[in-house]
């Protein structure tokens, strides 16, 4: 957390969430002007830091060019532009980008678009890096954006609050507007291979509109496209080695922080060791939150494994069927992962459900003991 004036910030979207954000951004532009004539108005001051790493990703011979445009002070867009000082490159017949670090009711590039129009270029295109949705109030959104993100005020990587803030390389939120995570519902869902965590999730997510963090996904999603820490999980995959918790962590943090609009998680497949609850429990509490409980679905031995076995045949993976196999899946679950219900249990957050019946009587379950937390 950091302070600048009389307001704390949490953070938010980290350096290299935002490095390879820009990266791709960059790319999609590269290749959108291939042939074109293109031009770059930055609009000052706040664009300054990602127009310049943008800017050193463009490959093609373009120009850049600073404007200012005075219409914002404090926390709220006064929705007034006042001057627009710097327009001296010309522009006309030639494609122009405009580079804005936030669009938030959009006034201030619809503005700008319209000034520039008179100049003739042969097309008008915003490359922003944060779109708010919830606050843009004009017709035409921004063709190229990084992150569009929840209605809440926002501090560096050029941005700034009261002038401040715009050194930092990271961007933070204002944590008042984060408060609201005190009242989410987190959930750990908990259970064996085979015990229906996948099927059971998918209702607990639509029913209480929650976020659903996957280690699966969120590893997948690094490491196609191709992240520092995407990067680093995957050197240590291709060792055939588990990825490290803190790598994990780190992730998995980047995803709650894009999500703090959300009414809660539910974490699946997570955590999977006493080390990882005990660093989870560190970053909600970091954010004001914390989980509120953890709820492990109870099967069985035999009738996970006559599951697993049915489950392997229908999906086309005969060889998942092979009873040593589904036997070692159990086993390491017991050794490895068990474990992790005492931790909860310590904290009395421990509810355990009958995972044995059908589907819905299940749900009904979870729902119950959701609902009297
Ligand atoms: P507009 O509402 O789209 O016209 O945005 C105008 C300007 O408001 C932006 O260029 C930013 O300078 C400023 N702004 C909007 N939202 C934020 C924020 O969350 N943090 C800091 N500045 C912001
Ligand atoms: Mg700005």
């Amino acid at each position: 957390m950091i302070q600048i004036r009389d307001k704390k910030f949490v953070p938010f979207i980290s350096a290299d969430e935002i490095k390879s954000e820009v990266s791709s951004l960059a790319a999609t532009i590269n290749e959108a002007y291939a042939d074109k004539d293109v031009v770059f108005i930055a609009i000052l001051n706040g664009s300054f830091m990602f127009a310049s790493d943008l800017f050193k990703e463009i490959s093609l011979p373009s120009e850049i060019s600073f404007i200012k445009v005075s219409s914002y002070a404090g926390m709220n867009s006064t929705g007034r532009v006042d001057e627009i000082i710097g327009l001296t490159t010309d522009i006309k017949d030639k494609h122009v980008v405009i580079l804005e670090d936030i669009v938030d009711t959009g006034i201030t590039i619809e503005k700008v678009k319209k000034l520039m129009w008179s100049e003739k270029p042969a097309s008008i295109e915003t490359c922003t890096l944060l779109f708010k949705p919830d606050a843009f109030r004009e017709k035409e959104i921004p063709k190229f954006i990084g992150f569009s993100i929840p209605n809440r005020f926002v501090v560096g990587y050029g941005l700034d609050y009261d002038e401040l803030g715009r050194n930092l390389g990271e961007i933070y939120q204002l944590k008042e507007e984060v408060s609201s995570m005190k009242s989410m519902l987190n959930l750990v869902l908990f259970g064996p291979p085979g015990a229906g965590k996948g099927t059971q999730s998918e209702r607990l997510i639509e029913k209480y509109g929650l976020s659903h963090l996957s280690t699966g996904d969120i590893f997948r999603f690094n490491i196609s496209n191709k992240t520092e820490l995407g990067e680093l999980a995957k050197s240590y995959m291709d060792k055939g080695q588990l990825v490290p918790d803190e790598v994990t962590i780190k992730m998995l943090r980047a995803e709650v922080e894009k999500n703090t609009a959300a009414k809660g998680f539910i974490f699946d497949g997570f955590p999977r060791t006493n080390p990882q609850a005990k660093a989870l429990d560190e970053l909600l509490s970091e954010l004001g939150t914390n989980i509120s409980a953890m709820l492990s679905l109870e099967v069985e031995e035999e009738e996970l494994k006559n599951r697993l076995k049915k489950r392997a045949e229908t999906s086309g993976r005969p060889d998942d069927a092979d009873p040593a196999i589904i036997q070692n899946r159990i086993n390491v679950y017991r050794a490895e992962t068990e474990p992790v219900k005492a931790f909860y249990q310590d904290q009395n957050k421990l509810i355990a459900v009958d995972g044995v019946g059908s589907i819905d009587s299940v749900t009904n379950l979870l729902f119950k003991a959701i609902d009297s937390l």
